[in-house]
């Protein structure tokens, strides 16, 4: 008899407890009302991502929403308009979103993630207030028309790890306060209208393995901090409008494998360092380098890629050049080299094309001396 009751309120204890764990963990009121307002805001036109977006219950079943099961609040936004989802396949279209990103985002306190991104079509500004999110470890909004600027107070994301803007229309500067996220790991701001310069202290991003910051308009120097980073992996500041030299330090980096300067205003000397240096993938087309090419070249040097066309060297190509250990596609073009082309294997496979318009180069593949 005692069993039993004990049993029995063992049950109704249970079924009390699921009740209460069942009302905190659905989504909380705030969270139901910010999402509903970021709804309103955009505008989906082919698929209906939103129309899961109903109820009451945010954390179940919302297209691209969900929550963290610790605190029962939303920590993911994922909306991608190109992604592998069923829903794409089978229109046979990619995705198109009108409209603006609310401010009422950052009432989601706990949110981690956000990604609104390809979506092709959202436009408006990047809500200032997003720098009081605290918990946001990846904010991609790539892909879209997104003008106005970089939030000043980006830095305050100290948990940031992925920020990625490419693909949009913002201008005005890089804020000094991004060399705060010592937490970043990917930065993508390619294809913007960002102006200004990199800020001096950018050495300061220690997490940092991917910065890519190709078509801008970003101006002034290449900071030689940047040598500082350790991860740095891909460094693109091609198509922009960066002057002065290369800071020789660049050449030293840990694991630096891609370095694009191509389409830039570069001046000075080609640094010996980079052509011995972990780097495999160089282009310093179109800029002002001149001077000679270094003759430094070695077993270390495994170049996939190296363009150095449209520039203004002179000189020799260096004999070392054949005792590098791989060059795959090499292009010298529209640069004032002259003399003898060395003979070996790195340059077997290469055509005219890598050597043509300088002022008197000769020997195979072109017209020999
Ligand atoms: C960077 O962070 C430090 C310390 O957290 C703070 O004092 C400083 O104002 C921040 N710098 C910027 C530019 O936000
Ligand atoms: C190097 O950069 C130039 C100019 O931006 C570009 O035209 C060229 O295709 C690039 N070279 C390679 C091998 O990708």
């Amino acid at each position: 008899m005692e069993t039993a009751i004990r049993l029995h309120l063992t049950v109704v204890a249970v079924i009390l407890f699921a009740v209460t764990f069942a009302s905190v963990r659905a989504c909380p009121p705030s969270d139901l009302a910010a999402l509903l307002a970021i709804k309103a805001a955009l505008h989906e036109p082919h698929f209906g991502i939103f129309n899961s977006w109903t109820g009451t219950d945010c954390c179940h079943n919302w297209h691209g929403v969900s929550c963290d099961p610790e605190t029962g609040r939303v920590a993911d936004i994922n909306l991608r308009g190109e992604a592998e989802d069923p829903i794409y396949e089978k229109n046979h279209r990619t995705g198109y979103m009108t409209g603006t990103i609310s401010p009422a985002i950052c009432r989601l306190t706990r949110l981690s993630s956000l990604t609104i991104a390809d979506w092709k079509g959202i436009t408006g500004e990047i809500p200032k207030c997003i720098t009081t999110l605290p918990f946001l470890r990846i904010f991609d909004l790539m892909g879209n028309k997104i003008s106005g600027q970089i939030p000043a107070g980006i830095g305050r994301l100290h948990r940031l790890t992925v920020l990625n803007f490419a693909d949009n229309l913002i201008s005005g500067p890089i804020p000094t306060s991004l060399t705060n996220l010592s937490s970043l790991m990917h930065l993508d701001l390619r294809n913007n209208k960002i102006s200004g310069e990199l800020p001096r202290d950018f050495g300061r991003l220690g997490m940092l393995s991917r910065a890519l910051l190709s078509r801008n308009l970003i101006g002034g120097t290449i900071p030689s901090s940047i040598a500082q980073i350790y991860r740095l992996a891909d460094l693109d500041l091609s198509l922009n409008q960066i002057s002065g030299p290369i800071p020789p330090t660049i050449g030293k980096m840990a694991v630096l494998a891609t370095l694009n300067l191509d389409s830039n205003k570069i001046s000075g000397r080609i640094p010996p360092s980079l052509l011995v240096s972990g780097i495999s993938n160089l282009n310093l087309s179109k800029n002002f380098l001149d001077g000679i090419i270094p003759d430094v070249f070695g077993p270390s040097s495994y170049f996939t890629v190296i363009d150095l066309s449209f520039n203004k060297l002179r000189g020799n190509i260096p004999k070392s050049i054949i005792s590098a250990s791989y060059i795959g596609h090499l292009d010298l073009s529209h640069n004032h080299l002259c003399g003898r082309i060395p003979a070996g294997s790195p340059f077997d496979h290469l055509e005219p094309s890598s050597f043509t318009y300088n002022d008197c180069l000769c020997g195979k593949p072109l017209k020999t001396c």
